[in-house]
C-alpha cells in the first residue's frame, strides 16, 4: 500500500530523472577525469576489494548514532543534563556520514531507470538529513540556541526515516545490489553447454545450461568458463570485450578474470562463478568448480 503510492509518486517526478543524470554525468565525470588513480578510488569506495558494497556497512554507524542521539536529547529535555552525550553522539554520526554520502553517490553513478530515481530520491534527502545535523552540531558546539539544535536533530532524523524507507526499496523491492548469482543453481556435475566446433577461437560465447546462463571462451587449447550474469547488475557479459584476460561487462565496465571469476575491477563487488570445463564426444561440458570464489 504505502509502497505502491511511494512508487506512483516517485514516478510522477520527472525532474528526479534528470537530476539524477546530469549528477550521474558529472561525479563519472570526476572520476574520469582523474585516470587511473580515480578507478582505483571509486573501486575503494564501491567495496569491490570488500566483497562487499561498503555503503550499507558506513550506514549503519550515522543511523545507529542519531538514533541515540534523539534518546540523549529526549533525557536532556526531561532532566536538563547529559547534553554532553547527545552532542559527541551526534557528531560521531555526522562524521561517519560524510562517508556514507561519498559511497552513496559512487554507487549511484551506476543506476538506471528506477534504480536511478529511488537512488536520486534516497541520496538527496540524506543529504538534507546531514546538512540539517551539520546545522545542529554548530549550534551545539558553539553553545547557541540548544532548543533549536535538538528541533533540527529531530526533523533530521525523520527525513533520515523516510530515506532509509526508500534505500530499503532500493534493494529489497528493485533489487538494486543485489548479487544476480543469487538465484542460479550451477550444475554440480558434468552437463552438457554446447557442440565443441560451435565455440569459436577468442569468442565470448554464452551457453544456457540447466537455465543457468554461462559464459565460455576459447583460448587456444584451454576453454574457461564463468557465469554469464554480471554479479553487479545482471549485464551480459557475453556482449563484453577481452582485455589482458578479463572480460569487461558491457554495462558499467566491472571486470572479471576468465579463469578464476574474480573481480577485477567494479563497481562489481561479487566474483563470478568458476566453471571446471571438458570436452566428451565433441561436447563441451561444465560443472561448477570446487575452487570458485562464489558458492552460489
Ligand atoms: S551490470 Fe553493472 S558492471 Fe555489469
Amino acid at each position: 500500500m504505502i509502497t505502491r503510492a511511494v512508487d506512483r509518486f516517485l514516478a510522477g517526478q520527472r525532474w528526479l530523472d534528470r537530476l539524477g543524470g546530469w549528477l550521474q554525468k558529472v561525479i563519472a565525470a570526476i572520476y574520469a577525469g582523474l585516470g587511473a588513480p580515480g578507478r582505483a578510488l571509486k573501486d575503494l569506495l564501491n567495496g569491490t576489494w570488500l566483497g562487499h558494497q561498503l555503503h550499507p556497512v558506513i550506514t549503519d554507524v550515522p543511523v545507529g548514532a542519531w538514533t541515540l542521539g534523539v534518546v540523549f536529547d529526549i533525557a536532556y529535555l526531561a532532566t536538563h543534563r547529559g547534553a554532553a552525550a547527545a552532542d559527541w553522539t551526534i557528531l560521531i554520526g555526522l562524521i561517519v556520514a560524510f562517508g556514507a554520502v561519498i559511497t552513496g553517490y559512487t554507487e549511484f553513478v551506476d543506476t538506471a531507470d528506477r534504480e536511478l530515481r529511488y537512488g536520486i530520491a534516497h541520496g538527496l534527502l540524506n543529504t538534507v538529513v546531514v546538512v540539517l545535523y551539520l546545522i545542529s552540531v554548530i549550534l551545539r558546539f558553539t553553545g547557541t540556541a540548544r532548543g533549536l539544535a535538538i528541533g533540527l536533530a529531530f526533523i533530521g532524523y525523520l527525513v533520515l526515516t523516510v530515506a532509509a524507507f526508500l534505500g530499503g526499496e532500493l534493494v529489497a523491492n528493485i533489487g538494486y545490489g543485489v548479487n544476480h548469482h543469487a538465484f542460479q543453481s550451477p550444475p554440480t556435475d558434468w552437463t552438457p553447454a554446447l557442440m565443441d566446433t560451435q565455440l569459436a577461437e577468442a569468442k565470448l560465447t554464452r551457453a544456457q545450461v540447466e537455465g543457468v546462463p554461462i559464459l565460455l571462451y576459447r583460448r587456444g587449447p584451454t576453454i574457461l568458463a564463468i557465469s554469464e550474469t554480471c554479479s553487479h547488475a545482471g549485464g551480459p557479459l557475453s556482449e563484453g570485450k577481452v582485455d589482458a584476460g578479463r572480460v569487461i561487462c558491457p554495462w558499467h565496465a566491472s571486470r572479471f578474470d576468465l579463469i578464476t571469476g574474480r573481480v577485477k575491477g567494479g563497481p562489481a563487488t561479487i566474483n563470478a562463478v568458476r566453471y571446471d570445463v571438458r570436452v566428451e564426444n565433441g561436447r563441451i561440458e561444465v560443472k561448477r568448480s570446487a575452487e570458485t570464489l562464489q558458492q552460489s
